[in-house]
């Protein structure tokens, strides 16, 4: 990005010091420099031109230089630890009202690093449960249905209670499939978040309670099990 925003300036500063060579070696254009040169002979004349050119050619040194440090200093430095990183909870507002909110629909938020879904039961109950399905991934906000307190993930039917995370049913869809997929993968409940309405009497945005940790914790793991498979971290990933 720096690079390409200092490429136009080193053109015009190449252009600034062609300019004046140009001049000089362009017949009949007489500025100030050639009627002077010419008065002084031919010797005089060619050293003008030597001079132009050596300026520029020093002139796109420095700004070749320039680009370079720049694009030096562009680059991430790349920082990473392997230490367990305890958590750090917080409450975060979410920009959202709960009034703003109908019964059954669902908001999907990254708060601190964390995907979460906030949403009401049919009975008009907020709740905040982890958005991405604990099957394989899938963000329930593509298309989950909240029936009473529950939640159907839309790829194979799991379903859980938004209240503790429970798991009631695990991969029931489509026929045969559906339950094939589940087999690959440990039964788990869904991830669940406290969540309470700030302000005044509840009147203000709804917050949740997150670790703000999370995502250093989750690349600290990662770090550590690619490290470890070099044999060059503790050897406790494995
Ligand atoms: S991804 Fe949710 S049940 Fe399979």
């Amino acid at each position: 990005m720096a690079s390409r925003c200092l490429l136009p300036a080193a053109g015009a500063l190449m252009l600034m010091c062609f300019l004046p060579a140009a001049f000089v070696v362009l017949p009949g254009v007489q500025t100030p420099a050639l009627r002077g040169a010419k008065a002084q002979g031919g010797a005089s004349f060619a050293n003008l031109s030597m001079a132009s050119i050596a300026t520029t050619t020093a002139a796109f040194g420095v700004a070749a230089a320039v680009v370079r440090s720049r694009s030096r200093e562009g680059k991430t430095a790349a920082k990473y630890t392997t230490q367990t990183i305890l958590p750090s909870l917080a409450w975060i507002k979410t920009g959202v009202r709960a009034s703003e909110l109908q019964p059954t629909e669902l908001k999907a938020l990254t708060l601190a690093g964390n995907d979460v879904l906030i949403g009401k039961t049919e009975a008009g109950a907020l709740f905040c449960v982890g958005n991405l399905c604990p099957h394989i991934g899938t963000p329930m906000s593509e298309g989950a249905d909240v029936i009473g307190d529950v939640i159907v993930c839309p790829l194979h039917g799991s379903s859980f209670k938004v209240t503790t995370g429970e798991l009631i049913d695990w991969c029931v869809s489509p026929p045969i499939i559906g339950p094939l997929t589940g087999l690959i993968v440990d039964k788990k409940n869904l991830l669940i978040f406290e969540c309470r309405q700030g302000g005044f009497l509840g009147s203000g945005e709804v917050e949740v309670l997150v670790d703000t940790n999370a995502k250093k914790a989750y690349e600290a793991n990662y770090w550590k099990g690619l490290l470890d498979a070099q044999g060059k971290d503790d050897g406790t990933y494995y």
